[in-house]
């Protein structure tokens, strides 16, 4: 019996992306390929994981209605890094397996910080003078495949690099001409980007606060291509409006987006939908990941990405 494998993208995988998956799954024989593209509920989600054995998403919402709903569920694969968006507690209970794909997209995030940077500080390019990047400071809150992105980039702009990262070793920062910092108190008060490359969890969620906040520099830039929950975004607001030097970028509208632009128009910059790892090639890249781990999964019982007990 063939398993199917059912893919959810609210906010789909290029085309290029998809037409490789299917090859994949053909030459892999023994599956059936299902879509579920811009939906526009969790109920459409979980109707359709009634049926299948295997789920592919993105930041789609995989609730514990969704992952109950799907009785022959055995694997979940988030094509991507953060998945704070999986129930992973009622897939644990369910014995269903959840897997990531780190490192997969992070080139395309780690470009789009750049271009956020550049937009704030080259003033939107509605023809105001801005400044540059060569001879500044960034310092990479949080050095993962992203972080690691940041710094080669970073170089290219002859820009310094710092990095806090509790979980990375200092050696591995210097090899790669990153100087390291022992907080990240310590990082924000001596750069002038702050970036975050963080996930979210209990330990990290309103984690950017107003103490922290308030140790930016003068003309501090702080872009976040992370998660929205990392911010303590009535700490944000309060600073931005006492400080009217410092700078917001971010990949994932804040809630309090209408106010924050109302207020700080040319000190924000919000993309409309979550675009980091929105290019083809990113796309290319997890979307192979994922389902080469699905088939290696039912196949050989791999399980090297899980991320769940
Ligand atoms: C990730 O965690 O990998 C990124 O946030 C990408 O999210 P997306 O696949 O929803 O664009």
């Amino acid at each position: 019996m063939s398993k199917t494998i059912l893919i959810a993208t609210e906010k789909p995988f290029a085309e290029e992306a998809i037409e490789k998956v299917h090859q994949i799954v053909h030459n892999a024989g023994g599956f059936e390929l299902k879509l579920l593209e811009r939906y526009n509920n969790g109920n459409d989600l979980e109707e359709a994981v009634r049926e299948v054995e295997a789920l592919i998403v993105r930041s789609d919402k995989v609730s514990k209605e969704v992952i109950k709903s799907a009785k022959k569920l055995q694997v979940v694969v988030r094509a991507g890094a953060g998945y704070d968006n999986v129930d992973v507690d009622a897939a644990s209970k369910q014995k269903v397996v959840v897997m990531n794909t780190p490192g997969q997209n992070s080139n395309g995030v780690a470009e789009l910080a750049f271009g956020l940077m550049l937009g704030l500080i080259r003033r939107k390019y509605l023809g105001g003078p801005g400044t540059e990047l060569k001879g500044k400071s960034i310092g990479l809150h949080g050095f993962g495949h992203i972080g690691k992105c940041m710094a080669q980039i970073a170089k290219g702009f002859g820009m310094k690099i710092f990095a806090y990262d509790p979980y990375v070793n200092n050696e591995l920062m210097n090899e790669l001409g990153v100087e390291a910092c022992t907080s990240a108190d310590e990082l924000y008060e001596i750069v002038n980007f702050v970036s975050l490359n963080i996930p979210v969890n209990e330990e990290t969620e309103g984690s950017i606060n107003y103490k922290l906040l308030s140790k930016l520099r003068k003309n501090g830039v702080l872009v976040n291509t992370a998660r929205k929950d990392l911010i303590d975004e009535q700490a944000l607001m309060q600073i931005m409006a006492e400080r009217d030097d410092l700078m917001y970028a971010s990949d994932i509208a804040p809630n309090w987006k209408v106010e924050m632009e109302e207020k700080f128009p040319m000190r924000t910059l919000f993309t409309s939908k979550k675009m980091g790892a929105q290019t083809v090639e990113a796309n290319m890249n997890s979307a192979i990941a994922a389902v080469t781990q699905i088939i290696d999964f039912f196949e050989r019982g791999d399980t090297t990405f899980q991320v769940n007990a």
